[in-house]
């Protein structure tokens, strides 16, 4: 299916389609281990808006091209997070189930993954894209899903609508391992990291429409009583996550995906055979701005 609105605003070479209703489009045309133009950037920029999901397949990039392609979408975030030898992620890190040996491992970060959320909201000024680009994927499985979120505010009833106006929700990096049930967070994890409050309704900055903001990195909704504040929480992400909104995206090797936090929830798929096939991205981050 193709959108002809964004169709028309893409500088030849490039195309656009649209794969899936829930904010998602397929750009062919590019190669991102290259330097792209700054009509090229402004055009991914204006497709990001319509399409929060953007698809490139076949790339063969190194991470110093993928560290590059990123940085034409603002300065790249650092990471908390620990590797599993205790290291500190790189800017561009390899979320990957291998070891520094090559072997198969059961990794223990990737269990937060799992969960919806939105990356970097435990920071006061909280992740704009995310870029993954697919080195190894199992033969099945292994898959990405992203939930639109701006959908999912726009379909809620306008009394759940009214009940939201005004309401801000904790986000908290001990309190995401405490809900993914992942390793605690360190001391020193703790005084880096401490909680954050964000709207749990965000004004998107480019676009002005609302969406809801929540996900695992959420410890509650503040000034609320907690059974109130966890039934809200529950209630949101239940409606988030109905097929309508969601987007499964089925990796193949080479594909980059890149994503706008400030308008959708993500989380892996742990539907594959984790100790029998590598699953290798690389990973970049991209800082936003804060809520509002
Ligand atoms: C992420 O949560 O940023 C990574 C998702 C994935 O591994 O598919």
């Amino acid at each position: 299916m193709q959108n002809n609105l964004t169709v028309h605003t893409m500088p030849h070479p490039i195309s656009l389609e649209e794969v899936s209703p829930t904010g998602v489009a397929k750009i062919e045309g590019l190669d991102l281990s290259q330097p792209i133009s700054a009509k090229q950037v402004g055009a991914i920029r204006q497709a990001l808006l319509q399409f929060p999901v953007l698809v490139f397949r076949g790339q063969s990039l190194s991470k110093e091209q993928q560290a590059k392609f990123s940085e034409n979408f603002g300065e790249l975030e650092g990471h908390i997070g620990k590797l599993s030898d205790g290291s500190t992620f790189p800017t561009v890190h390899t979320l990957t189930n291998l070891n520094a040996e090559g072997n198969l491992i059961n990794m223990d970060v990737a269990k937060l993954n799992y969960f919806w959320h939105t990356d970097k909201s435990y920071h006061a000024v909280p992740a704009f894209v995310t870029i993954l680009h697919a080195l190894e994927i199992p033969p099945s499985g292994g898959d990405t899903q992203f939930a639109n979120t701006r959908l999912a505010y726009d379909a809620l009833p306008t009394a759940l609508k009214t009940r939201l106006v005004g309401l801000k929700a904790v986000h908290d990096w001990v309190a995401s391992r405490l809900n993914s049930g992942t390793s605690p967070a360190t001391e020193d994890q703790k005084q880096a990291r401490p909680p954050v409050t964000h709207p749990l309704v965000r004004t998107h900055p480019d676009t002005g429409k609302k969406a809801l903001y929540l996900g695992v990195h959420v410890s509650h909704i503040d000034n609320m009583a907690s059974a109130e504040s966890a039934s809200l929480i529950a209630e949101l992400t239940e409606h988030i996550g109905q097929e309508r909104f969601v987007y499964t995206h089925c990796w193949r090797k080479d594909d980059v995906v890149m994503w706008d936090n400030r308008c959708l929830l993500h989380r892996a798929l742990p539907n594959y055979e984790i100790a029998r096939y590598p699953r290798v991205l690389n990973r970049t981050v991209i800082i936003g701005s804060a809520p509002a």
